[in-house]
């Protein structure tokens, strides 16, 4: 609603609560261009001066020239310009917009001309434009509550039916109360809307007219309850106001049966993310929920009213390492406290959520010392980490092979195999096997083995293996060789393993001799596909 001459705006905004096809008010808008003051009234009782939170009481307040109040069934704005005065009255569901203004007086808008409407929208309203529609509810008794929005039109109400038409009251109250449920209280809501604009013709002798109509007495259940935009004040299974999900936020989760986003692994943390309005909507009251750990809880968001449950590799909060075929996982588990009652009426709660390591997978390009360092990212599951081959012709690791170090037949080259990203707590790499090809195909022939079980080839006195098992980076020197027959390139290939120095020995056993022993079957378990390779080239 506008009035061009004495320069104010009033913006309604609406959403769904349960049902993506019934519209409800959410907050109204008084926009008072000269003395350029914008007062944001939300349902439930919170005002917004100027986009700032003011803190209300009964008695009235004056903000630039609109009055304020609030007392426990809602809050009221009112301010008069040179020909009118206005009040906007709002509670948890209705906004009463009344004005006095002299005879002959129009504004435009949807009370009066609407044509311009579609122009005069707020930014954000561009969600007008989808048409929802959702499966009927099967609870909802339409002939029922029609006879009951029909109540408005009997005692005690008809005696203001002469004054105000009670048609547009029984029309939005038919319209929703046919679609939506019941569950929170909305028929009062429609019938106390009537009611009240009796009350601004003098004497309000209507009544006790809720037991007449058969309805709950009329309280505003959600003053003071602020939820966040994605959540509405409704009635929780208890019948106790709670911030439930709007339906089209809700939509997604509901449709997949989650009460959140999927769990997400990121630099070493695991974490799970909740909506508090779902897990209201079931009355789990997200502070009695925990991780394995009964001292890891959920933090709440108190800006997006969303709840994280995390851990990490320092703090594992009880989450279970285990090896699985060919990845290490981590699992955890949201759950209620113990329930030491007798019975219980809430739903118990067990989410599992987990984030796992890979093993290394097989590296099918191989690359020349000519071009470069070959850098392997592992980014599957969540937690990826990086694992990098890098030849060096010295003891330090500090002279990395480069496109234009020669590389002499006979010298020794240290080949360094490094992660960056595990956690060394937990996990050591073993180099399991070591080969080299005249072929990129890591399983062509002819084939030169250097490690062999995580051990040194023995019949090669030339290869050395150090720190194999111990921490997250191991590395191994051989001296230089050549391929009799393909004395053009060599590409070297590498089998890791991740390995978990909390249960296993991940060290390979080795024989000192020239007989080698097969090291325990025990220590770690070898995946089918995790190879790394590069390539030399002349
Ligand atoms: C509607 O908008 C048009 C164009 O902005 C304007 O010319 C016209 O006067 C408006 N009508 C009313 C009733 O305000
Ligand atoms: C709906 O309400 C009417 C009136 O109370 C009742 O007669 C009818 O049986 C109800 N229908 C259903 C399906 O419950
Ligand atoms: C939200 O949380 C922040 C930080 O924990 C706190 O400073 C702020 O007061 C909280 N806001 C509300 C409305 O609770
Ligand atoms: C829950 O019960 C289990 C087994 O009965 C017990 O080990 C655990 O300590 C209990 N946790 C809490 C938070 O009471
Ligand atoms: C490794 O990952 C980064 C970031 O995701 C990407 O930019 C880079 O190209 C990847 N490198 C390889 C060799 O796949
Ligand atoms: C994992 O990937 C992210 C980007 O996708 C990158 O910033 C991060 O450094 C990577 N972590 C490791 C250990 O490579």
């Amino acid at each position: 609603m506008s009035d061009p001459s004495s320069g104010f705006e009033v913006f309604v905004n609406f959403g769904e609560q349960r049902r993506r096809d019934v519209s409800f008010l959410i907050s109204v808008i008084l926009w008072l261009k000269q003395s350029d003051v914008h007062v944001h009234l939300e349902v439930g009782g919170r005002v917004l001066i100027n986009n700032k939170v003011v803190t209300l009481s009964s008695s009235v307040q004056d903000f630039n020239g609109v009055k304020i109040s609030k007392n426990e069934n809602g809050v009221t704005a009112s301010f008069i310009t040179s020909k009118l005065s206005i009040s906007v009255f709002l509670d948890c569901h209705t906004a009463q917009i009344y004005m006095e203004s002299p005879l002959g007086y129009s504004a435009d808008g949807l009370c009066f001309d609407s044509s311009n409407t579609s122009q005069s929208r707020l930014a954000q309203s561009a969600s007008c434009e989808v048409q929802y529609s959702d499966d009927p509810d099967s609870c909802v008794n339409c002939t029922l509550a029609t006879k009951r929005c029909n109540m408005l039109t009997k005692a005690p109400f008809a005696s203001y039916n002469a004054n105000i038409d009670p048609t547009p009251y029984i029309n939005a109250c038919k319209e929703t109360m046919c679609k939506y449920p019941s569950e929170d209280g909305l028929m009062t809501q429609f019938l106390w809307a009537y009611a009240r604009a009796c009350s601004l013709y003098g004497n309000n002798d209507l009544g006790d007219w809720w037991t007449k109509a058969e309805c709950s007495p009329p309280k505003a259940f959600c003053m003071d309850k602020l939820c966040s935009d994605h959540e509405f004040c409704g009635w929780n299974i208890n019948g106790q106001p709670a911030c439930l999900c709007r339906a089209l936020f809700a939509y997604k989760y509901k449709k997949s049966n989650t009460l959140g986003e999927p769990t997400v692994c990121k630099h070493n943390t695991a974490s799970v993310t909740l909506a508090k309005c779902l897990l209201e909507e079931k009355c789990i009251d997200y502070k009695v929920l925990h991780l394995n750990d009964p001292t890891c809880k959920g933090a709440l968001d108190n800006q997006t009213n969303m709840v994280t449950f995390s851990f990490n590799t320092q703090n594992l909060c009880g989450a279970e390492i285990s090896y699985e075929e060919n990845t290490i996982d981590y699992v955890n588990t949201i759950k209620s406290q113990n329930n030491t009652g007798l019975i219980t009426r809430n739903d118990q709660v067990f989410i599992e959520f987990s984030c796992y390591r890979p093993q290394p997978e097989l590296k099918s390009v191989c690359f020349r010392i000519k071009d470069n360092s070959y850098v392997g990212n592992r980014s599957c599951g969540e937690w990826n980490y990086t694992v990098y081959m890098m030849p060096y012709i010295d003891a330090k690791c500090s002279k990395a092979v480069a496109t234009e170090t020669d590389v002499k037949l006979n010298q020794k080259v240290w080949v360094e195999l490094k992660t960056y990203g595990l956690d060394d707590d937990s996990i050591a790499v073993v180099t399991d096997s070591c080969w080299a090809t005249s072929d990129p195909n890591p399983d062509s022939t002819p084939r030169y083995d250097l490690i062999i079980d995580g051990c040194a080839n023995p019949e090669d006195e030339t290869v050395q293996v150090t720190g194999n098992g111990i921490g997250t980076s191991n590395r191994f020197s051989f001296n230089m060789f050549e391929f009799s027959r393909h004395p053009d390139k060599i590409y070297m290939h590498c089998q890791l393993e991740l390995c978990l120095t909390k249960k296993h020995n991940c060290v390979p056993v080795c024989s000192s001799g020239k007989r080698r022993r097969r090291f325990a079957r025990s220590t770690y378990s070898k995946g089918e596909s995790a190879y790394i390779s590069m390539g030399w080239s002349k």
